[in-house]
């Protein structure tokens, strides 16, 4: 599997669906999509780029000029499933959490068809079989994990895209409660703030889910990408924001009880 990698991404809409989509073409591999039959318009994100157009309908016309193959399906339409599958090398789900679960009508798919060459469940998050996590996030971790056991039971070649936080959920606003830009006054810290966090930008998953997807290491295993200069404690991410605004922030620690609490509020 090297420069002819036929992909399929499914979810090629979603948050980090369109910067798969986007590495694929930029990487010269034909590129499929799956795409539901009714475009609805997405809400519009904060930062309008290539990979951010205003709509969902913007969005699908610049992957068809683009070269990208259109193909009409739902995850929950089997016979559109097999058929997009058979004409693809890998297949790529980055459906959102709420279609964790559903991934099984995918497995079924990728059976039926016979022909893929690897499959990349919807993760792009922390090694969910190595990590615990609190509820509600702990619903989504186990469910991710059933899926890489169906995956590994049904014999279906794989790889899980394991990273942490993606810089367009945690890093717009810092990860403060209650905000949608970065604060400019008082920050607030959870614990003490030295824990390391391996930050990446959403562009940079699709880029080496991508890289992942055509090389040969990485099949059957779960490849981790953890940038060097990306890997911070929230501290050292404080300070990077304080030196790009000239300005020191009050830093305000909330002790890992209190977080605890928040989060089940
Ligand atoms: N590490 C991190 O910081 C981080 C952050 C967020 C998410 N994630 C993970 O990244 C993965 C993707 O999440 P996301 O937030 O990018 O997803 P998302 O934005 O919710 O995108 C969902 C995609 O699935 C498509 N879809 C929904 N229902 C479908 C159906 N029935 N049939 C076919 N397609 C359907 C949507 O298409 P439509 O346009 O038709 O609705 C859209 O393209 C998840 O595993 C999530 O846990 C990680």
């Amino acid at each position: 599997m090297a420069e002819e990698t036929k992909i399929l991404v499914l979810g090629p809409t979603g948050a980090i669906g369109r910067h798969i989509v986007w590495a694929s073409v930029k990487a010269g591999h034909p590129t499929f999509t799956l795409v539901r039959k009714n475009a609805v318009a997405i809400p519009k994100p904060t930062l309008i780029t290539a990979a951010n157009p205003e709509s969902k309908e913007q969005l699908l016309e610049s992957y068809q000029k683009s070269g990208v193959t259109l193909l009409e399906g739902d995850i929950n339409d089997h016979a559109s499933l097999v058929k997009a599958i058979k004409q693809v090398d890998v297949v790529i789900c980055a459906a959102g959490r709420l279609l964790i679960e559903d991934q099984v009508k995918i497995i079924a798919a990728i059976k039926e068809a016979g022909n893929v060459k690897k499959f990349f469940p919807s993760e792009f998050g922390l090694d969910v079989d190595r990590h615990d996590a609190l509820e509600p996030v702990r619903e989504v971790f186990e469910e991710k994990a059933k899926i890489r056991r169906l995956v590994e039971e049904a014999g279906i070649p794989y790889t899980y895209l394991c990273c942490h936080a993606f810089t367009g959920y945690f890093m717009r606003n810092l990860s403060q409660l209650d905000t949608t830009v970065p604060p400019r006054d008082k920050v607030y810290i959870q614990g003490d703030g030295n824990v390391k966090g391996a930050y990446i930008t959403e562009a940079d998953v699709g880029t080496y889910t991508v890289k992942a997807a055509a090389d040969s290491r990485t099949l059957n295993k779960a490849f981790h990408i953890r940038l060097p200069k990306n890997y911070l404690t929230f501290n050292e991410v404080v300070s990077l924001w304080e030196k790009k605004i000239g300005k020191t922030l009050e830093r305000i620690y909330v002790p890992e009880e209190k977080v605890i609490e928040q989060i089940k509020g």
